[in-house]
């Protein structure tokens, strides 16, 4: 048996989701993991948290909006030769809905870290993983993609694109049983992305959602909802009339 560590590259290391689900690995695996974001300082505070926990790091920095960005390069050159095990994109932005709306530039920009950026990089990683014949892709998408909704469209919008970006990549591979993808749905989780919202009993912790998001990842179900209990009621919100939503702040 293989006794090599863990192999991952992680987009948005330091989302606080993400560290968790990083925590949660390191317990349970030797991980050697590259650690992908903008700003140095945040990516090696992140990188000694878990070096501390007994993963080796490296730390990579990277304009997520660069169109130019070759993300399979990236990728092979910082390999060292062995395979991926796990590819994981988790950066994202929850935009105020009202005022990106009334600016045209604020508005691509989080169309393009929410979608285009992710997408991008994910069809990278398919390369490499087919390539590979090997590994996981993990993105976290979000609940808010399962229905347009007045209050967080935006977001919304871009999740659901990527969540249908990652069925069609897994349609386009399911021939390669090696490959697997997966698309993290949380639901609303108290970190720095929502410091502004007051938070109700619906709120997860990150720690939490960190932890069942690497549960996901191992077991590596096509979608999975975090806590499970989102699957219900984004079914119910998916289901109700508009003439009934239409009626709510939602
Ligand atoms: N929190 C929730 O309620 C919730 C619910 C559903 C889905 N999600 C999704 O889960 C993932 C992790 O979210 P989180 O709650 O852990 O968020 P978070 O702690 O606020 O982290 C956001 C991450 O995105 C990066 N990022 C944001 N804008 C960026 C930009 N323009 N360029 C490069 N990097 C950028 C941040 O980098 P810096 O550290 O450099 O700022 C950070 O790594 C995201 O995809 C989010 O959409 C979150």
């Amino acid at each position: 048996m293989s006794t090599r560590p863990y192999h991952a590259a992680i987009f948005g290391a330091t989302s606080a989701i993400c560290i968790e689900t990083l925590r949660a690995m390191a317990r349970e695996k030797t991980t050697k993991l590259l650690l992908i974001g903008r700003h140095p300082g945040r990516l090696e505070s992140v990188a000694n948290d878990l070096r501390s926990r007994g993963a080796e790091c490296t730390t990579l920095v990277a304009d997520f909006l660069d169109p130019k960005t070759n993300w399979l390069q990236i990728l092979t050159d910082n390999a060292q030769s062995d395979p991926w095990d796990l590819l994981l994109i988790a950066h994202g932005s929850l935009p105020d809905q009202d005022t990106t709306l009334r600016d045209p530039e604020s508005l691509a920009a989080e169309l393009h870290i929410n979608f285009t950026s992710p997408a991008v990089i994910a069809a990278a990683c398919a390369q490499i993983l087919v390539k590979q014949n090997h590994g996981t892709l993990a993105v976290f998408g979000s609940v808010a993609g399962d229905r347009g909704r007045g209050s967080n469209f935006i977001y919304g919008s871009a999740k659901a694109g990527i969540d249908t970006f990652l069925a069609g990549m897994r349609h386009q591979f399911s021939q390669h049983r090696k490959i697997k993808i997966v698309t993290l749905k949380p639901g609303m989780t108290d970190t720095p992305m929502t410091s502004h919202l007051p938070k109700g009993p619906l709120f997860s912790s990150a720690e939490a959602v960190g932890t069942q998001s690497w549960r996901a990842i191992q077991s590596a179900p096509p979608v999975a909802y975090l806590p499970g209990w989102w699957k219900f009621i984004m079914t119910l919100i998916r289901i109700l009339p508009s003439s009934l939503l239409h009626r709510t702040k939602l």
